[in-house]
């Protein structure tokens, strides 16, 4: 049955403060929104999954992976395209010790998993040497903005109303990284400005990080008809942008939200949001999570306690590697 905001806010709302009364968790209370909590549990262990937030099926894990955490990692598909060409991997970092009550992050070798891309245009269809396309030498993000919006290299720009380019604080040292934008997203263009964009904003101001401190952007800069999944060749067309945002942005660290937006990020193939959640990625000098993405959390509320854990995870981490318990930036 479909449960409302209001309901599911409830829900948020008794949970942390049930949690607080135990004294056994530290909340982040954010200012942003109404004052009011953003994504907790509903206390509930969570159960089988199934999406990546946009209405696929494809992130199914069983209970008993989930409860005896015992992921086997699996070797990632280092695939390598000719828009990208891995530099030269960087080392792994330390693992950090867990606090009280939270789970390690699990690192992972950065240099089988998740490549780093170089930044070139994916036009390159004919092999006749080329000026580089003028975004590549953007410098800030109005600029790359503005050479980049009337992009036409996949088939989306056909029917999409709005580029949707991202927004936030151009210094932020967290980006908020989702799929690809939706229909309010399309209409407005802005990423998560949608009921899923609500309680993205209560996820991270949960975590302390208000929405005007982070950058959020998605993998695609144009609504898929009808939110189907994103194709790779419109992956491969967009990614670039993200990667030069990236770099313009220089995040200290990186959420996915969804397993779509972490297996496309991290080049980890078909790998379950399961086995990404939990680990700690290096990618373009920033460290990345993966957590389940507002959409699912809406339908499957039951899913919010393992999402507060990974959140609670994601900011341990910053203040660790940031060392600035109030402020995103
Ligand atoms: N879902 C996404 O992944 N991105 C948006 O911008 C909106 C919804």
């Amino acid at each position: 049955m479909q449960r409302t905001r209001d309901e599911i806010l409830s829900d948020i709302e008794l949970w942390a403060k049930e949690r607080l009364a135990t004294g056994e968790q530290t909340i982040y209370l954010g200012s942003g929104g109404n004052g009011r909590m953003g994504v907790l549990a509903d206390g509930r262990m969570e159960g089988e999954e199934q999406s990546s937030g946009r209405g696929d099926e494809n992130d199914r894990h069983t209970i008993s992976e989930i409860k005896s955490n015992n992921l086997k990692k699996t070797t990632a598909s280092a695939k390598t395209s000719s828009a990208r060409i891995p530099s030269p991997p960087p080392s792994a970092h330390t693992p950090i010790p867990p606090a009280a009550g939270i789970p390690a992050p699990r690192t992972t070798s950065a240099a089988t998993r998740n490549p780093q891309p170089e930044i070139r245009s994916s036009q390159t269809p004919n092999p006749t040497p080329q000026t580089p396309a003028p975004w590549l030498s953007a410098t800030d993000l109005p600029t790359l903005q503005s050479l980049i919006s009337s992009c036409t290299k996949c088939e989306l720009h056909k029917t999409r109303t709005n580029f949707v380019f991202g927004v936030g604080n151009p210094n932020a040292k967290v980006m908020v990284i989702g799929e690809a934008p939706g229909k309010d997203e399309d209409e407005q263009g802005e990423p998560f400005v949608g009921r899923a964009g609500q309680l993205l904003n209560k996820m991270l101001a949960a975590i302390n990080f208000p929405r005007e401190e982070v950058f959020i952007a998605n993998i695609l800069k144009s609504r898929p008809p009808g939110n189907r999944d994103p194709k790779p060749e419109e992956v491969a067309a967009c990614e670039p942008y993200l990667w030069k945002q990236i770099e313009i942005i220089k995040p200290k660290m990186i959420l996915c939200v969804g397993r779509i937006a972490g297996s496309n990020l991290l080049k980890t193939g078909d790998e379950s949001l399961a086995k990404m959640r939990g680990k700690v990625f290096d990618f373009m000098n920033a460290k990345v999570m993966v957590t389940y993405h507002p959409a699912a959390l809406l339908r499957n509320p039951n899913w919010k306690h393992g999402a507060w854990e990974d959140l609670k995870q994601f900011r341990k981490l910053y203040d660790e590697l940031v060392g600035n318990r109030e402020a995103g930036s």
